[in-house]
């Protein structure tokens, strides 16, 4: 590497102001990743006269062949628009394509402050014109008006593969729990026996006791997802209210993506609110 480093123990505080720069919430959230969730690993800074002013890195997702996301990546407020931000993430591509990395993803908000306007819209922007493309969209993700948009980028050509079998899977949910940087937006954890079942991976019922336990503790909307080769996954979604969101392609293996879903509380309401 040339201009990262990898970040350090002691870099935390310098790399949680430089975030605290753009976005309390965001500085808060980051200090718990390198701090409890993740540590340094995997993660880089940028040094500039002995000064960290910038940060980015990678997580890997398990189960999943080849696949990264970029982590907290943020430039200084006094050194944007200088380059510093698409030469970081230049270098974080090759290092991640050398590694054999296959498939990068992104997330990006669409937020609006009040006073500095779409603090995002640079991130969207570099990161579109690198060659990633919108995969997900979830409206009212973090907070309602406030998106959660996901990005993809092919970092290997896709190899000829079989066409990849469906699976027949039984799916058991066994918590819920609100989605970390959301206002009102849950989600539901499961685990899956293979081969388990011959019918719907689960009954229309185990969803309607899910969001029943999440409306009571005042969820917005959930959102879920899924492998793309779990048979019949997306029918008792559908008929339950779920909506498709879209998917990120080849999340798991070429030829499996993750399929996301959403049920929005508050349509639901206003849908069924007499005239
Ligand atoms: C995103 C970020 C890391 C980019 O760093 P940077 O050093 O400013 O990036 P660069 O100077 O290399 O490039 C910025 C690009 O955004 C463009 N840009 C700047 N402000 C913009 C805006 N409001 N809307 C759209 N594009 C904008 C610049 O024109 C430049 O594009 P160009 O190279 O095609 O001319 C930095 O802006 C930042 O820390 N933002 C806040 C945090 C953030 O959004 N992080 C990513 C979360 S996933």
């Amino acid at each position: 590497m040339n201009l990262l480093r990898p970040m350090l123990e002691a870099d935390i505080d310098a790399v949680v102001a430089l975030i605290g720069m753009h976005d309390e919430d965001d500085a808060e959230e980051a200090q718990r990743f390198y701090r409890v969730l993740n540590g340094c690993h995997g993660q880089f800074v940028l040094e500039e006269d002995a000064e960290v002013i910038g940060a980015t890195g990678f997580d890997a997702p398990t189960g999943c062949d080849q696949s990264y996301w970029i982590t907290w990546t943020y430039i200084h407020a006094q050194h944007t628009n200088r380059g510093l931000g698409r030469k970081m993430l230049t270098e974080l591509f090759d290092y991640l394509q050398q590694q054999g990395g296959r498939k990068l993803f992104v997330k990006v908000s669409d937020y609006v402050d009040p006073e500095d306007g779409a603090i995002y819209a640079a991130a969207l922007h570099l990161y579109e014109s690198m060659g990633f493309s919108i995969e997900v969209q979830h409206d009212d993700f973090y907070d309602v008006g406030e998106a959660q948009i996901i990005l993809g980028m092919r970092l290997q050509q896709e190899q000829e593969h079989s066409p990849v079998a469906q699976q027949q899977v039984a799916i058991q949910f066994n918590e819920i729990f609100e989605i970390g940087e959301t206002e009102g937006s849950w989600s539901f954890g499961w685990h899956e026996q293979k081969g388990g079942g011959s019918n719907a991976p689960f009954a229309a019922e185990d969803l309607h006791t899910g969001l029943g336990a999440v409306r009571e503790e005042g969820a917005r909307c959930v959102f879920l997802s899924f492998p793309s080769n779990y048979a019949g996954i997306s029918e008792p979604l559908i008929a339950s209210g779920f909506t498709e969101t879209g998917s990120l392609k080849d999340y798991y293996a070429d030829g499996i993506d993750e399929l996301h879903y959403a049920y929005i509380f508050n349509q639901k309401l206003l849908a069924s609110t007499p005239e």
